[in-house]
């Protein structure tokens, strides 16, 4: 049986993976109490395809309404389900052991939706209703988030809007500057972030991103669970960080992403380098944009199985006739 959804009225504030007595936000990341009965989720009627950009390729006046969006959603009331703390919080409750899985009996078992297959699921609705979130802000329904390609060498720097702002004033109005990040050493994002600045140059660094995206997305996959993650069910215990079960692209690409943007000089590394912080620093969506793209994109690639190439009619070609003259040759 899956994971079932948490009796959400059961949240308890976190303590788990960072230190209170320096967290920088705060650890009570419950949703607000909804009355309200919850629905089974339906498509949108509108079928038209929405299609998310590099962000580093957008055009200003969609940088500029992403922006306004992202204000709108600051300026909503904390409390309000839609504003930027309530998204932020999400993201805290599902990892920071603030359910358990009580809809299945199992009230000793936490819930934590990473290190396991529930991760790119989980991310993508998360990431599907923060757009739709910012889109209705903005009444335009056709918005949608942009992605930070670091996977592309000429998009792995940091995307300069997320700092735009000649001084600590106007870095703070700039709703998308706000956050605690490190932005000081990297120029290049690195895929292979162990902690410490690379100190590579910037060509060198390229090429180890993308020997560890090679890596990640095709030769250390060997089958599904080495790309989603390993079996986590009702009833289970999360799988525990660092556990060789991490999805591929979880692990690494996606880990080393989250550290290197954290700033390292906190206790906590805030925002991004701690899961009870990381939904408050808006690069976290526009860097799972692109974790989100690595999923549609994996499933396009084509593994092929010898199993498959026994029956070679199946594969659709054939030779031309040609006498066999050397079958009858006598020894
Ligand atoms: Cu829920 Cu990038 O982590």
């Amino acid at each position: 049986k899956p994971i079932t959804t948490p009796n959400i009225s059961s949240c308890r504030a976190s303590t788990d993976g960072f230190d209170l007595k320096s967290a920088i936000r705060t650890n009570a990341c419950c949703p607000p109490n909804l009355s309200k009965k919850v629905k089974d989720f339906v498509f949108l009627s509108d079928k038209s395809l929405r299609i998310r950009r590099v962000a580093h390729k957008a055009p200003e006046d969609y940088i500029d309404k992403y922006k306004a969006a992202l204000k709108a959603m600051r300026a909503l009331p904390d409390d309000h389900p839609h504003s930027f703390v309530s998204q932020a919080k999400i993201h805290c409750a599902y990892c920071n052991s603030e359910y358990t899985q009580i809809a299945t009996g199992n009230s000793d078992k936490i819930i934590q939706i990473h290190n396991s297959w529930l991760f790119f699921p989980f991310h993508r609705w998360y990431l599907y209703f923060y757009e739709r979130i910012l889109g209705k802000l903005i009444n335009d329904p056709t918005f949608t988030i942009p992605f930070w390609n670091w996977d592309n060498p000429a998009e792995m720097t940091l995307l300069a809007f997320f700092e735009d702002g000649n001084n600590r004033k106007e870095k703070l109005e700039n709703p998308a500057c706000e956050a605690f990040r490190n932005t000081s050493y990297f120029a290049i994002a690195d895929l292979n972030y162990s902690g410490d600045d690379s100190g590579f140059p910037c060509a060198q660094q390229i090429s180890i991103n993308l020997t560890q995206m090679n890596n990640q997305m095709t030769r250390n996959v060997h089958d599904t669970r080495s790309f989603f993650g390993g079996k986590y069910v009702a009833g289970s215990d999360p799988i525990p960080n660092r556990d060789s079960s991490i999805g591929s692209i979880e692990v690494v690409c996606h880990t080393t992403i989250h550290r290197c943007v954290g700033d390292s000089r906190m206790n906590n590394k805030e925002d991004k380098g701690n899961f009870y912080s990381a939904g408050y620093d808006p690069v976290f969506y526009v860097h799972h944009a692109n974790i989100n793209r690595m999923w549609v994109e994996w499933m396009e690639l084509v593994r092929v199985y010898n199993k498959d190439c026994v029956c070679n009619d199946k594969l659709r070609y054939a030779y031309k006739f040609s006498p066999l003259t050397w079958f009858k040759n006598p020894t």
